[in-house]
């Protein structure tokens, strides 16, 4: 049977990455439906897939989930600027759009797994655990916490499993476009170090550099989302390494990478909200998926300078 996969927001980061891998798989269509607010046509250029320019929850766009014509949803698009703070708009897009994907997904029996957020942890301690301490600091962080409850409405009576994955810090090719947008900078640390030490720049961080996250490579993402399409139950799966790290020591893998050693400047951190420690608990991503992450830090920064280094911009698979 040939597989006919839906991508939501398929021109971003992550779901650019997953269209490259996914067309490689035998007898797999993918269709990725993108309103390109705030990804990349160049994500794609390498990416042979059917492209269509429309909102999530366009009418057309949901008449077709719910007619048959995909085998899955894989559902990445929101707003994910973080500092956006309009609270409607937030909830439209992210929760509301899903909802409807839930309801027209059940119409056809197609499995959906869709992008939540550790943001939806807010502050609470570390090591973050599914159902436990789920108190997001902004509206970003609600709106993926609402996803979540809405999934978790329809887990009895949705026809084939609902998997929510609870996306940590990501970095990794295909997230240039975070960087060049308008106002504020959004992608991976990794990528903003790497590009301000290639421009000359002295290195900065908020003081003093001890702030702990857990930074997940894409290649360990894609593979999650691959387990989740095999998971046999519905559920929510943190997807991180499952090791937080401090600022400190991305600044010094990157300097290991490039060769520098680098003088940091510690400013003050001018964020009235900010996640100072963030670290998946794994246990629900193995018991649901069999997923464990295998791309250690040290690892996932050199494979990412590897491919910064020799000019790659799109996503990892299409190097
Ligand atoms: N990158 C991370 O570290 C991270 C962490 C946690 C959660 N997430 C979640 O993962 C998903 C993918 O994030 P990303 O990093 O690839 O971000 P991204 O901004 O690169 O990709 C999001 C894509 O969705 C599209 N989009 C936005 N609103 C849309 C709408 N209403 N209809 C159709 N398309 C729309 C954008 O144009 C963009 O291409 C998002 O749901 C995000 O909240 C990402």
């Amino acid at each position: 049977m040939t597989e006919r996969i839906l991508i939501t927001g398929g021109a971003g980061f992550i779901g650019s990455n997953l269209a490259a891998t996914l067309i490689k798989r035998p007898n797999t269509d993918v269709v990725i439906a993108d309103d390109f607010s705030s990804g990349d046509w160049r994500n794609l250029i390498h990416v042979d897939c059917e492209v269509r320019a429309a909102d999530c929850d366009d009418f057309d766009l949901l008449e077709s989930i719910a007619a048959g014509e995909f085998t899955a949803v894989m559902h990445q698009a929101a707003i994910t600027d973080t500092t956006v703070m309009d609270q409607r708009l937030m909830v439209e897009v992210n929760t509301n759009a899903f909802a409807s994907i839930l309801e027209a997904s059940a119409k056809s029996g197609i499995r959906v797994i869709y992008a939540s957020s550790a943001g939806t942890y807010g502050n609470s301690a570390a090591p973050n655990r599914v159902g436990v301490g789920e108190e997001p600091e902004n509206i970003y962080g609600f709106s993926k916490l609402a996803m979540d409850r809405v999934a978790a409405r329809w887990y009895e009576k949705h026809p084939a499993p609902i998997v929510g994955l609870r996306y940590f810090n990501v970095y990794g090719p295909g997230e240039h476009h975070k960087n060049e947008c308008e106002g504020n900078k959004t992608a991976s640390m990794i990528l903003q170090m790497y590009q301000r030490a290639k421009a000359g720049k002295q290195l900065r961080l908020f003081k003093h550099g001890e702030q702990m996250r857990d930074f997940v490579y894409i290649r360990d993402v894609i593979a999650a989302n691959l387990a989740a399409l095999e998971a046999p139950r519905s559920g929510v799966c943190n997807v991180g390494s499952g090791k937080a790290r401090s600022f400190n020591d991305i600044v010094e893998n990157l300097g290991k990478q490039l060769g520098q050693s680098f003088d940091v400047d510690y400013i003050d951190n001018p964020f009235t909200f900010y996640q100072m420690h963030t670290e998946a608990d794994l246990s629900e991503s193995k018991a649901i998926m069999g997923w464990e992450p295998s791309w250690s830090l040290e690892k996932g920064v050199e494979d990412y300078v590897r491919l910064l280094e020799s000019g790659h911009r799109g996503p990892a698979e299409t190097a």
